[in-house]
Protein backbone atom coordinates (compact mmCIF):
# COMPACT_ATOMS: atom_id res chain seq x y z
CA UNK A 1 0.00 0.00 0.00
CA UNK A 2 1.23 3.18 -0.93
CA UNK A 3 1.84 6.39 1.82
CA UNK A 4 1.17 9.78 0.70
CA UNK A 5 2.72 12.49 2.28
CA UNK A 6 2.04 16.35 1.15
CA UNK A 7 5.23 18.46 2.07
CA UNK A 8 5.53 22.15 1.79
CA UNK A 9 8.90 24.08 1.28
CA UNK A 10 10.17 20.89 -0.78
CA UNK A 11 13.01 22.99 -2.32
CA UNK A 12 14.19 24.52 0.55
CA UNK A 13 17.12 23.08 2.53
CA UNK A 14 15.13 20.51 5.35
CA UNK A 15 12.48 20.39 2.91
CA UNK A 16 13.87 18.90 0.56
CA UNK A 17 16.27 16.27 2.61
CA UNK A 18 12.72 15.12 4.64
CA UNK A 19 11.63 14.46 1.24
CA UNK A 20 14.92 12.18 0.62
CA UNK A 21 14.12 10.58 3.53
CA UNK A 22 10.55 9.87 2.63
CA UNK A 23 11.36 8.61 -0.41
CA UNK A 24 14.31 5.84 1.25
CA UNK A 25 11.21 4.01 2.12
CA UNK A 26 9.37 2.01 -0.87
CA UNK A 27 5.80 2.66 -1.59
CA UNK A 28 5.92 6.20 -0.20
CA UNK A 29 4.66 8.84 -2.77
CA UNK A 30 5.52 12.90 -1.73
CA UNK A 31 3.50 15.58 -3.21
CA UNK A 32 5.31 19.11 -2.64
CA UNK A 33 3.99 22.29 -2.99
CA UNK A 34 6.13 24.16 -5.06
CA UNK A 35 6.06 27.79 -6.63
CA UNK A 36 7.13 28.08 -10.09
CA UNK A 37 9.71 30.33 -11.67
CA UNK A 38 9.48 32.96 -14.10
CA UNK A 39 12.26 30.34 -15.89
CA UNK A 40 10.80 26.79 -14.85
CA UNK A 41 7.95 25.20 -14.11
CA UNK A 42 7.05 24.63 -10.32
CA UNK A 43 7.68 20.39 -11.36
CA UNK A 44 10.99 21.12 -13.06
CA UNK A 45 12.01 23.72 -9.93
CA UNK A 46 11.47 20.97 -7.53
CA UNK A 47 12.86 17.81 -9.40
CA UNK A 48 16.04 20.10 -9.56
CA UNK A 49 16.44 20.80 -6.23
CA UNK A 50 15.49 17.13 -4.76
CA UNK A 51 18.70 15.94 -7.09
CA UNK A 52 21.07 18.57 -6.00
CA UNK A 53 20.13 17.76 -2.36
CA UNK A 54 20.75 13.83 -2.82
CA UNK A 55 24.35 14.46 -4.51
CA UNK A 56 25.11 17.36 -1.49
CA UNK A 57 23.67 13.93 0.58
CA UNK A 58 26.42 11.88 -1.19
CA UNK A 59 24.07 9.61 -3.23
CA UNK A 60 24.87 8.82 -6.77
CA UNK A 61 21.98 9.07 -9.44
CA UNK A 62 20.83 6.10 -7.60
CA UNK A 63 18.07 8.07 -5.90
CA UNK A 64 17.05 9.88 -8.88
CA UNK A 65 14.42 7.40 -10.34
CA UNK A 66 12.35 7.46 -6.65
CA UNK A 67 12.79 11.44 -7.18
CA UNK A 68 11.33 11.54 -10.97
CA UNK A 69 8.75 8.55 -10.28
CA UNK A 70 7.64 9.16 -6.66
CA UNK A 71 7.83 12.85 -5.97
CA UNK A 72 5.40 15.20 -7.81
CA UNK A 73 5.04 18.67 -7.59
CA UNK A 74 1.98 20.81 -6.97
CA UNK A 75 1.84 24.04 -8.29
CA UNK A 76 0.80 27.00 -5.55
CA UNK A 77 1.98 29.37 -3.31
CA UNK A 78 1.58 29.42 1.03
CA UNK A 79 0.24 32.99 0.19
CA UNK A 80 -2.98 31.83 -1.49
CA UNK A 81 -5.98 30.53 -0.19
CA UNK A 82 -5.61 27.07 0.32
CA UNK A 83 -2.47 27.87 -0.62
CA UNK A 84 -3.79 27.63 -4.47
CA UNK A 85 -4.63 23.91 -4.40
CA UNK A 86 -7.62 22.54 -5.50
CA UNK A 87 -7.69 19.12 -3.76
CA UNK A 88 -9.88 17.12 -6.47
CA UNK A 89 -7.55 15.43 -8.01
CA UNK A 90 -4.85 14.73 -5.15
CA UNK A 91 -4.69 11.57 -3.25
CA UNK A 92 -5.71 12.13 0.73
CA UNK A 93 -2.57 12.43 2.63
CA UNK A 94 -1.26 9.68 5.59
CA UNK A 95 0.16 13.13 6.68
CA UNK A 96 0.98 16.79 5.76
CA UNK A 97 4.57 18.40 6.63
CA UNK A 98 4.45 22.17 6.66
CA UNK A 99 8.15 23.49 6.38
CA UNK A 100 7.77 26.56 4.13
CA UNK A 101 8.97 29.40 6.01
CA UNK A 102 10.28 32.42 5.46
CA UNK A 103 14.00 32.41 7.36
CA UNK A 104 14.29 36.62 6.91
CA UNK A 105 14.75 37.72 10.68
CA UNK A 106 15.13 41.27 10.12
CA UNK A 107 12.85 43.97 11.33
CA UNK A 108 12.73 45.63 7.89
CA UNK A 109 11.01 42.10 6.53
CA UNK A 110 8.86 42.12 9.61
CA UNK A 111 5.74 42.36 6.96
CA UNK A 112 6.81 39.77 4.56
CA UNK A 113 7.67 37.56 7.33
CA UNK A 114 4.52 37.44 9.12
CA UNK A 115 2.86 37.05 6.12
CA UNK A 116 4.70 33.76 4.87
CA UNK A 117 5.59 32.23 8.29
CA UNK A 118 1.58 32.62 10.42
CA UNK A 119 -0.88 33.07 7.36
CA UNK A 120 1.00 31.29 5.12
CA UNK A 121 0.56 28.37 7.94
CA UNK A 122 -3.39 29.34 8.14
CA UNK A 123 -3.29 28.55 4.93
CA UNK A 124 -1.47 25.20 4.74
CA UNK A 125 -3.60 23.75 7.89
CA UNK A 126 -6.63 25.08 5.43
CA UNK A 127 -5.03 23.01 2.90
CA UNK A 128 -4.30 20.06 5.20
CA UNK A 129 -8.14 19.91 6.27
CA UNK A 130 -9.34 20.36 2.52
CA UNK A 131 -7.49 17.50 2.03
CA UNK A 132 -8.51 15.16 4.00
CA UNK A 133 -5.37 14.52 6.13
CA UNK A 134 -5.52 10.96 7.40
CA UNK A 135 -3.15 11.05 10.54
CA UNK A 136 -0.34 14.27 11.50
CA UNK A 137 -0.23 18.02 10.22
CA UNK A 138 3.35 18.06 10.95
CA UNK A 139 4.95 21.62 11.19
CA UNK A 140 8.57 22.60 11.17
CA UNK A 141 8.93 25.12 13.99
CA UNK A 142 12.32 25.93 15.45
CA UNK A 143 13.76 25.71 18.91
CA UNK A 144 14.18 29.05 19.00
CA UNK A 145 10.90 30.01 19.66
CA UNK A 146 12.20 30.27 23.31
CA UNK A 147 13.20 33.60 22.27
CA UNK A 148 15.39 35.20 25.19
CA UNK A 149 14.24 32.51 27.60
CA UNK A 150 17.46 30.72 28.87
CA UNK A 151 18.37 27.64 31.06
CA UNK A 152 16.04 24.55 30.32
CA UNK A 153 13.21 24.68 27.44
CA UNK A 154 10.59 22.32 28.35
CA UNK A 155 9.15 20.37 25.23
CA UNK A 156 5.52 22.23 25.35
CA UNK A 157 3.95 25.21 23.98
CA UNK A 158 4.79 27.91 26.28
CA UNK A 159 4.04 31.87 26.33
CA UNK A 160 5.09 34.79 27.51
CA UNK A 161 8.80 34.51 25.95
CA UNK A 162 9.92 37.26 24.49
CA UNK A 163 11.16 36.69 20.67
CA UNK A 164 14.82 38.36 19.93
CA UNK A 165 13.07 38.95 16.47
CA UNK A 166 9.76 39.28 13.50
CA UNK A 167 11.18 35.50 12.89
CA UNK A 168 10.96 34.12 16.17
CA UNK A 169 7.53 35.58 17.07
CA UNK A 170 5.99 34.60 13.70
CA UNK A 171 7.31 31.44 14.28
CA UNK A 172 5.68 31.44 18.21
CA UNK A 173 2.32 32.71 16.28
CA UNK A 174 2.57 29.99 13.60
CA UNK A 175 2.37 27.16 16.64
CA UNK A 176 -0.13 28.51 18.27
CA UNK A 177 -2.40 28.07 15.12
CA UNK A 178 -1.06 24.63 14.85
CA UNK A 179 -1.62 23.80 18.16
CA UNK A 180 -5.55 24.73 18.29
CA UNK A 181 -5.81 22.50 15.12
CA UNK A 182 -6.88 19.67 17.01
CA UNK A 183 -8.81 18.21 14.31
CA UNK A 184 -5.49 17.63 12.16
CA UNK A 185 -3.86 15.63 15.16
CA UNK A 186 -1.22 18.45 14.93
CA UNK A 187 2.71 17.57 15.39
CA UNK A 188 5.13 20.25 16.25
CA UNK A 189 9.07 19.50 15.65
CA UNK A 190 11.49 22.06 16.68
CA UNK A 191 15.07 22.16 15.13
CA UNK A 192 17.94 23.92 16.12
CA UNK A 193 20.47 25.10 13.73
CA UNK A 194 20.85 22.83 10.75
CA UNK A 195 23.89 22.66 9.36
CA UNK A 196 24.76 20.37 6.20
CA UNK A 197 24.95 16.69 5.89
CA UNK A 198 26.83 14.42 8.72
CA UNK A 199 28.77 12.45 6.64
CA UNK A 200 29.69 15.02 3.18
CA UNK A 201 29.20 18.28 5.11
CA UNK A 202 27.44 19.56 2.32
CA UNK A 203 24.40 21.89 1.81
CA UNK A 204 22.64 22.48 -1.20
CA UNK A 205 20.42 25.20 -0.95
CA UNK A 206 19.40 27.47 1.94
CA UNK A 207 22.39 29.27 3.56
CA UNK A 208 20.97 30.58 6.77
CA UNK A 209 21.77 30.38 10.37
CA UNK A 210 25.66 28.98 10.94
CA UNK A 211 26.29 30.03 7.38
CA UNK A 212 24.44 33.36 7.68
CA UNK A 213 26.94 33.56 10.50
CA UNK A 214 30.12 32.62 8.42
CA UNK A 215 29.59 34.84 5.86
CA UNK A 216 28.62 37.77 7.70
CA UNK A 217 32.12 37.51 9.10
CA UNK A 218 33.44 37.31 5.94
CA UNK A 219 32.10 40.15 5.07
CA UNK A 220 32.99 41.87 8.01
CA UNK A 221 36.17 41.36 7.19
CA UNK A 222 36.13 42.48 4.27
CA UNK A 223 34.48 45.66 5.11
CA UNK A 224 37.23 46.47 7.79
CA UNK A 225 40.10 45.74 5.25
CA UNK A 226 38.63 48.66 3.31
CA UNK A 227 38.58 50.94 6.12
CA UNK A 228 42.01 50.41 6.02
CA UNK A 229 44.31 47.94 4.52
CA UNK A 230 45.21 44.91 6.44
CA UNK A 231 43.21 46.09 9.32
CA UNK A 232 41.13 42.86 9.85
CA UNK A 233 44.54 40.80 10.30
CA UNK A 234 45.99 42.92 12.72
CA UNK A 235 45.53 42.20 16.25
CA UNK A 236 42.65 39.86 17.56
CA UNK A 237 38.78 41.91 17.86
CA UNK A 238 36.81 42.27 21.09
CA UNK A 239 34.07 40.17 21.14
CA UNK A 240 31.21 40.22 23.45
CA UNK A 241 30.47 36.38 24.30
CA UNK A 242 29.47 34.04 27.20
CA UNK A 243 31.62 31.69 27.59
CA UNK A 244 29.30 29.13 28.63
CA UNK A 245 27.13 29.86 25.60
CA UNK A 246 26.35 26.63 23.58
CA UNK A 247 25.52 26.28 19.94
CA UNK A 248 23.35 24.17 19.26
CA UNK A 249 23.64 22.53 15.74
CA UNK A 250 22.80 19.95 14.03
CA UNK A 251 23.17 17.90 10.50
CA UNK A 252 20.31 18.05 8.00
CA UNK A 253 20.24 14.27 7.56
CA UNK A 254 20.07 14.23 11.67
CA UNK A 255 16.65 16.60 11.52
CA UNK A 256 15.28 14.64 8.35
CA UNK A 257 15.81 10.75 9.92
CA UNK A 258 13.96 12.03 12.93
CA UNK A 259 11.35 14.17 11.68
CA UNK A 260 10.77 10.82 9.61
CA UNK A 261 10.63 8.05 12.68
CA UNK A 262 8.72 10.16 14.89
CA UNK A 263 6.77 10.82 12.13
CA UNK A 264 5.72 7.27 11.27
CA UNK A 265 5.64 6.64 15.43
CA UNK A 266 2.64 6.16 17.56
CA UNK A 267 3.30 8.66 19.55
CA UNK A 268 1.03 10.90 21.37
CA UNK A 269 3.11 13.91 22.45
CA UNK A 270 2.49 16.97 20.27
CA UNK A 271 6.51 18.63 20.53
CA UNK A 272 9.48 17.28 19.73
CA UNK A 273 12.91 19.30 19.84
CA UNK A 274 15.11 18.04 17.06
CA UNK A 275 18.19 19.35 18.86
CA UNK A 276 21.84 18.41 19.41
CA UNK A 277 22.30 16.78 22.95
CA UNK A 278 25.75 17.44 23.09
CA UNK A 279 26.33 20.91 21.44
CA UNK A 280 29.48 22.83 21.11
CA UNK A 281 30.29 26.25 23.17
CA UNK A 282 30.17 29.00 21.16
CA UNK A 283 33.41 30.23 22.11
CA UNK A 284 34.62 27.16 20.38
CA UNK A 285 32.90 27.55 17.30
CA UNK A 286 33.70 31.00 16.67
CA UNK A 287 37.35 30.47 16.91
CA UNK A 288 37.42 27.62 14.07
CA UNK A 289 35.32 30.17 12.07
CA UNK A 290 37.70 33.00 12.41
CA UNK A 291 40.75 30.57 11.81
CA UNK A 292 39.37 28.65 8.82
CA UNK A 293 38.49 32.45 7.69
CA UNK A 294 42.33 32.98 8.06
CA UNK A 295 41.62 36.13 11.10
CA UNK A 296 43.23 36.86 14.46
CA UNK A 297 41.19 35.00 17.16
CA UNK A 298 38.93 37.44 18.39
CA UNK A 299 39.39 38.38 21.95
CA UNK A 300 35.84 37.25 23.86
CA UNK A 301 34.91 40.00 26.81
CA UNK A 302 31.70 39.95 28.67
CA UNK A 303 30.82 43.47 27.68
CA UNK A 304 30.89 46.32 25.65
CA UNK A 305 33.32 48.44 28.10
CA UNK A 306 36.18 49.71 26.37
CA UNK A 307 35.23 48.78 22.97
CA UNK A 308 36.79 51.07 19.99
CA UNK A 309 34.31 52.20 17.59
CA UNK A 310 35.46 49.45 15.05
CA UNK A 311 34.77 46.94 17.64
CA UNK A 312 31.22 48.08 18.09
CA UNK A 313 31.14 48.28 14.67
CA UNK A 314 31.47 44.44 14.52
CA UNK A 315 29.30 44.32 17.29
CA UNK A 316 26.89 46.30 15.22
CA UNK A 317 27.04 44.02 12.30
CA UNK A 318 26.84 40.88 14.06
CA UNK A 319 23.29 41.80 14.51
CA UNK A 320 20.68 38.85 14.98
CA UNK A 321 23.84 36.23 15.18
CA UNK A 322 24.75 38.08 18.71
CA UNK A 323 22.10 36.06 20.14
CA UNK A 324 23.96 32.81 19.65
CA UNK A 325 26.87 33.80 21.99
CA UNK A 326 24.89 34.71 24.81
CA UNK A 327 23.34 32.83 27.64
CA UNK A 328 22.80 29.03 28.05
CA UNK A 329 19.95 27.50 26.59
CA UNK A 330 19.70 23.52 27.31
CA UNK A 331 16.91 21.81 25.17
CA UNK A 332 14.62 18.56 26.33
CA UNK A 333 14.71 15.84 23.83
CA UNK A 334 12.48 13.52 26.48
CA UNK A 335 9.43 13.23 23.99
CA UNK A 336 11.84 12.80 20.87
CA UNK A 337 14.26 10.04 22.59
CA UNK A 338 11.79 8.33 23.95
CA UNK A 339 9.75 8.27 20.71
CA UNK A 340 13.01 7.64 19.05
CA UNK A 341 13.95 4.72 21.45
CA UNK A 342 17.55 6.41 21.58
CA UNK A 343 19.88 4.15 22.92
CA UNK A 344 23.29 4.82 21.15
CA UNK A 345 24.24 8.13 20.60
CA UNK A 346 23.85 9.16 17.32
CA UNK A 347 27.43 10.24 15.68
CA UNK A 348 26.24 13.25 13.72
CA UNK A 349 25.51 14.87 16.84
CA UNK A 350 29.20 14.85 17.65
CA UNK A 351 31.00 17.93 17.08
CA UNK A 352 34.76 18.60 18.34
CA UNK A 353 36.26 21.03 16.63
CA UNK A 354 37.72 18.84 14.03
CA UNK A 355 34.04 18.14 12.86
CA UNK A 356 32.90 21.40 13.16
CA UNK A 357 36.03 22.81 11.33
CA UNK A 358 34.85 20.27 7.86
CA UNK A 359 31.69 22.11 7.78
CA UNK A 360 33.00 25.77 8.11
CA UNK A 361 35.38 25.06 5.57
CA UNK A 362 33.39 23.62 2.89
CA UNK A 363 31.49 26.94 3.29
CA UNK A 364 34.77 29.02 3.32
CA UNK A 365 35.65 27.04 0.31
CA UNK A 366 32.26 28.13 -1.64
CA UNK A 367 32.95 31.73 -0.65
CA UNK A 368 36.23 32.07 -1.71
CA UNK A 369 35.06 30.26 -4.89
CA UNK A 370 37.78 27.10 -4.22
CA UNK A 371 35.11 24.75 -4.45
CA UNK A 372 32.04 23.62 -6.67
CA UNK A 373 28.51 24.95 -5.38
CA UNK A 374 25.78 23.14 -6.92
CA UNK A 375 23.73 25.31 -8.82
CA UNK A 376 20.63 25.50 -6.89
CA UNK A 377 22.73 26.63 -4.41
CA UNK A 378 24.14 29.57 -5.91
CA UNK A 379 21.04 32.02 -5.97
CA UNK A 380 21.09 31.49 -1.65
CA UNK A 381 24.46 31.76 -1.31
CA UNK A 382 24.67 34.80 -3.47
N1 LIG B 1 17.71 26.11 8.45
C1 LIG B 1 17.69 26.09 9.77
O1 LIG B 1 18.75 26.20 10.44
C2 LIG B 1 16.40 25.88 10.52
C3 LIG B 1 16.46 25.73 11.92
C4 LIG B 1 15.27 25.54 12.64
C5 LIG B 1 14.06 25.51 11.97
N2 LIG B 1 14.04 25.69 10.62
C6 LIG B 1 12.71 25.66 9.97
O2 LIG B 1 12.77 24.72 8.92
C7 LIG B 1 11.92 25.13 7.86
C8 LIG B 1 12.69 25.10 6.55
O3 LIG B 1 13.82 25.94 6.65
P1 LIG B 1 14.96 25.85 5.52
O4 LIG B 1 16.25 26.09 6.18
O5 LIG B 1 14.77 24.65 4.70
O6 LIG B 1 14.59 27.14 4.65
P2 LIG B 1 14.84 27.41 3.10
O7 LIG B 1 15.96 26.59 2.57
O8 LIG B 1 14.92 28.89 2.95
O9 LIG B 1 13.50 26.90 2.41
C9 LIG B 1 12.29 27.58 2.56
C10 LIG B 1 11.25 26.85 1.74
O10 LIG B 1 9.99 27.52 1.93
C11 LIG B 1 9.44 27.76 0.63
N3 LIG B 1 8.60 28.94 0.63
C12 LIG B 1 8.88 30.18 1.11
N4 LIG B 1 7.86 31.00 0.87
C13 LIG B 1 6.91 30.28 0.23
C14 LIG B 1 5.64 30.57 -0.30
N5 LIG B 1 5.11 31.82 -0.23
N6 LIG B 1 4.90 29.58 -0.87
C15 LIG B 1 5.43 28.33 -0.97
N7 LIG B 1 6.65 27.99 -0.52
C16 LIG B 1 7.38 28.95 0.08
C17 LIG B 1 10.65 27.97 -0.26
O11 LIG B 1 10.25 27.83 -1.60
P3 LIG B 1 11.02 28.56 -2.83
O12 LIG B 1 12.11 27.62 -3.24
O13 LIG B 1 9.95 28.72 -3.84
O14 LIG B 1 11.54 29.87 -2.30
C18 LIG B 1 11.54 26.84 0.24
O15 LIG B 1 11.15 25.62 -0.32
C19 LIG B 1 11.39 26.51 8.23
O16 LIG B 1 10.09 26.37 8.74
C20 LIG B 1 12.34 26.98 9.32
O17 LIG B 1 11.68 27.85 10.21
C21 LIG B 1 15.17 25.86 9.86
Amino acid sequence: MTANHFVTGGTGFVGSNLILELLAERGTAVYALTRRSSRQSAEDRLQSALRHAARAAGYDDALDHAIAERCHAVEGDVLSENCGVTTGGLPRPDQFWHVAASLRYEERYAAEIFRTNVEGTRNALALARSSGVDRHFNYVSTAYVSGCRMGLIREEISSGQTPNNPYEASKIQAEGLVQQSLDLRPRIFRPSIVIGHSITRRVSSGFSGLYGFIKRVLRLRQLLDRIQDGLASRAGLRVIADPNALLNIIPVDVVARQLVRIGRSGSRATVFHITNPTPPPAVEVSRVIFRELDLPQPVMVSDSAGMNWIEQKVEEGLGFYKSYFRGTRVFERTNSDWTLGVSVPEPGYRMDSATVAEYVRWYADVLRGTTDLLPAAEAAAA
